[in-house]
């Protein structure tokens, strides 16, 4: 019995001791770790993996997002819980493009030394930044020379650092004609500090609840005194052209006309000469980015006066690539010179001529390089 007894007291301890251990599992559990509820899946996008998420899911635990075919990521591919917040934004699946990449349009009310160039912050890279001084509504903005439609703003800092968060606070994005910036109309919701989560969330996606129309897109940290600091500026729209690009002399327009605005990538248009004139140039003619038409083609009926005529150019990099493919006649082939200083290419016309058009094309597709001009040239010539 002795026996008996002595087996009792031990289990009841060993069941109880499970228990709170058990119990103080659970509390830590409970006070360590968080849980996200599903944040929802981007218009023409998907879970990529896991592919079937339960939710909710732990902290830690992360989503990754991809595009359908045609549509291009902004934002986070992937994103992780953190407590009971998600780390960042859903990212966005959208044909729309950002139109403020790569320009060299961006100024800033006044530049930090080491963050001069405002351009910075539309080269399409987070991690650098341009920023302002110290000063009361800081501001910088980007021209996009032309007329366009903008449905969504991503803006973020240079990295996830508090310091360049608090310098984006307060910051009200605002895209119109204006050069006054501030009466341009507002996208989204001014910056504050709640947007940032935990501090961890790049970039932030506003959403302008419909296009904004404008030329300029503007941040400016309206009221507040302080610098603004920007890694990137992402725009996502469209462009357009608002007027009729009109007709060529001696040409006329063999399409219907275009319903205005027309955009980007849209409907083109088609050209031809009249009787008795030539065509150089494309006879389809399209709204392009700066939204602006491309070329009227040139009717003309001055004879081009360099055709095969003798050519002479400062070196030649290929057997295949020689002086005369400039004046052959052919506008598929092309001249190039060695890489050097000073290249260059010339036709001697072989008689005294008047000038009107100097017509020349640019190499199509390979590879340009930028310092080295591959032309076609036809050039136009009164005899007289
Ligand atoms: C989440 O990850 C961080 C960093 O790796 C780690 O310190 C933390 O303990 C993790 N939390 C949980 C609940 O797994
Ligand atoms: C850029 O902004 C500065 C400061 O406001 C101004 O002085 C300068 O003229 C601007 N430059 C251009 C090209 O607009």
């Amino acid at each position: 019995m002795a026996h008996a007894n002595d087996l009792v007291p031990s289990s009841s301890l060993t069941f109880s001791s499970t228990l709170l251990c058990l119990l103080h599992m659970l509390r830590t559990i409970s006070f360590t770790t968080g849980q996200c509820t599903d944040p929802g899946m981007p218009d023409n996008g998907y879970f990529s993996s896991p592919a079937s998420p339960v939710f909710p899911v732990a902290v830690n635990a992360t989503l990754e997002y991809a595009c359908n075919a045609g549509n291009t990521m902004y934002g986070d591919d992937v994103i992780t819980c953190t407590e009971t917040i998600w780390s960042n934004q859903v990212p966005l699946c959208t044909n729309l493009d950002n139109i403020a990449l790569g320009r060299h349009t961006a100024n800033q009310s006044s530049a930090s030394a080491w963050a001069v160039n405002a351009n910075v912050g539309v080269d399409g890279e987070y991690e650098d930044y341009t920023q302002t001084e110290a000063e009361y509504e800081p501001s910088w903005y980007l021209d996009l020379e032309g007329r366009y439609e903008v449905y969504k703003v991503l803006i973020g800092c240079k990295e996830k650092d508090s310091k360049f968060y608090d310098r984006q606070i307060g910051s009200v994005i605002r895209i119109g004609f204006n050069k006054d910036l501030k009466s341009n109309t507002q996208c989204g919701p001014t910056i504050d500090a709640s947007m940032f989560a935990d501090r961890f969330t790049n970039p932030i996606i506003l959403d302008c609840g419909g296009p904004i129309t404008g030329r300029y897109i503007s941040v400016v940290r309206e009221g507040i005194t302080g610098k603004l600091s920007l890694g990137e500026l992402e725009a996502l729209g469209t462009g357009m052209c608002e007027l009729d690009p009109g007709m060529p002399s001696n040409g006329h327009r063999v399409s219907a006309d275009p319903t205005l605005p027309v955009y980007i990538g849209g409907q083109a248009l088609l050209y031809e000469c009249d009787d008795g004139y030539s065509m150089y140039g494309s006879s389809e003619v399209k709204c392009v980015a700066g939204s602006t038409w491309s070329s009227l083609p040139l009717c003309t009926d001055l004879e081009n006066v360099a055709l095969n005529k003798p050519t002479v150019m400062s070196s030649i990099s290929s057997p295949s690539k020689t002086s005369e493919k400039g004046v052959d006649g052919d506008l598929t082939n092309y001249f190039i010179t060695q890489w050097s200083d000073q290249s260059w290419w010339m036709v001697d016309l072989a008689g005294l001529y008047e000038v009107s058009y100097v017509y020349i094309k640019n190499r199509i597709g390979g590879d340009y390089r930028k310092y080295v001009i591959m032309c076609k040239t036809v050039n136009f010539f009164y005899l007289i």
